[in-house]
């Protein structure tokens, strides 16, 4: 517990930038839903049986069956968590003037394909990008672009494309089992690979069950298993569903990819078989695999976020319809029409639910997404200005729901008088961690 005044400190102390604040002076953290969330009884006995062997350990055989069980992929990369997994698959199949099309990259994705020199393009569809539209999968990829994509970029400077499910930068909304089925027959027209960035394949699947035609009485396994037979790989940050703390994997059906890719792993990471990772975290992203396919646990996790998404719209806060699974994001750009894109309203939000309430929460606009031209130094808006209210899974009781819901009844109240923010230093690369902040 802190009061409003102590907050007003900590927040100055930290710059204005959320990622600063200590953990013990936060009391409710909705920044991120990676690797937050409660381990089970199950995974904690696991964890007991960890083998910390350093070569061809039996914790990396039972990850590496999950894995293929679930997934269907040949070749299982464990890595330290998601992003490591792109910097391998990003530096093998990438290079300088190579472009790679997602729905919309993840930023640290986005970083990675910018640091071998290449372009990340977004082409979600157009209902993906209006935060009103109630479109049922609003993370499909645009068929129509990725065609345009490739005639105008060329097949030889695509070297893959990625499908994000959930789309996290875009909502966390689903994509569709059609849309999936669309963009792998574009692609195969071409030889060029899908790859899926994997994070939350559960709670895209329990999507595609509730709201595709066809899919109502067949298991989130073989969802899953049909939705990757369309994927030659994927990356998986293992701290989303994979229910653990840490841990991540790159999956790939190519031999030579996959020997590349084992290759730079040894040099980073660590040995093919534990790639970063203790035996006993092994064992726990093993048994999340497979806790997180649980229907039940899928419709608890969904309908929490759903219970926030709908008393945020009854207040008259508008989010992002309809909310996705593992966040809701308040649309800042809608609320805070007074503060100019450029002095980031989504930050000025951000700052102010944790001064009134104590609960951090993520900015997802122009500090994350801007682009700063580096040759002019101006500043280009994202599309949208979204703070992120992000769960933790199994980790909250409704009573700390209602809480952030009070706290944003508070905020919505006094929202005219919220003023901008201008950035006094930055980074290059994922400014947000970093960039320092100042009240205009
Ligand atoms: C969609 C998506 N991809 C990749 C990542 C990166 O994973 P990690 O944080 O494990 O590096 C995240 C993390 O939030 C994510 O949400």
């Amino acid at each position: 517990m802190t009061t409003e005044s102590e907050r007003n400190l900590i927040i100055k102390k930290a710059h204005y930038n959320l990622f600063k604040i200590n953990a013990q002076d936060v009391l409710i953290d909705l920044l991120t839903d990676s690797g937050t969330g409660a381990l089970s009884s199950e995974q904690w006995a696991a964890i007991m049986r960890g083998d910390e062997s350093y070569a061809g350990s039996q914790s990396f055989q039972r990850f590496e069956s999950v894995v293929q069980d679930i997934f269907g992929f040949k070749h299982v990369i464990p890595t330290h968590q998601g992003r490591a997994a792109e910097r391998i698959l990003f530096s093998v199949m990438c290079k300088k003037g190579s472009v790679v099309p997602n729905n919309t990259h993840f930023d640290t994705t986005r970083a990675n394909v910018e640091y071998t020199g290449s372009k990340a393009l977004d082409i979600v569809i157009d209902e993906g990008r209006d935060p009103n539209s109630l479109y049922p999968f609003k993370g499909n990829m645009d068929i129509e672009k990725l065609k345009e994509t490739i005639k105008k970029y060329g097949v030889k400077n695509i070297p893959l494309c990625m499908i994000t499910i959930t789309n996290n930068s875009g909502g966390g909304q689903p994509v569709s089992m059609e849309n999936v089925k669309n963009v792998k027959s574009v692609l195969s027209e071409f030889d060029i690979p899908l790859y899926f960035d994997a994070a939350r394949f559960a709670e895209n699947a329990y999507f595609i069950k509730e709201r595709e035609r066809g899919y109502e009485n067949r298991s989130i396994k073989e969802i899953v298993q049909e939705m990757m037979s369309y994927g030659d790989g994927c990356t998986m940050s293992a701290k989303k569903d994979g229910l653990a703390n840490i841990g991540g994997f790159l999956c790939t059906n190519d031999d030579l990819t996959a020997q590349h890719q084992k290759d730079l792993l040894i040099l980073t990471e660590g040995f093919p078989t534990y790639g970063g990772l203790a035996g006993r975290d092994l064992e726990a992203v093993a048994v999340g695999l497979q806790e997180v396919l649980d229907e039940s646990y899928l419709h608890y996790r969904v309908s929490e976020t759903r219970y926030l998404g709908e008393h945020l719209t009854d207040i008259g806060i508008p989010i992002l319809l309809p909310p996705g699974g593992h966040a809701v994001y308040i649309d800042a750009k809608t609320l805070l029409p007074q503060i100019p894109l450029l002095q980031y309203p989504g930050q000025s939000l951000a700052i102010e639910i944790y001064r009134v309430g104590g609960i951090r929460t993520v900015e997802i606009g122009s500090v994350m997404f801007g682009e700063v031209n580096s040759e002019t130094g101006i500043e280009t808006p994202s599309d949208m200005e979204l703070v992120r209210l992000t769960l933790p899974r199994r980790t909250h009781t409704q009573s700390h729901i209602d809480y952030v819901i009070e706290v944003m009844r508070d905020i919505y109240q006094s929202k005219d008088e919220l003023e901008g923010y201008k950035i006094t230093k930055q980074t290059a690369f994922l400014r947000h961690f970093s960039a320092e902040f100042t009240p205009i």
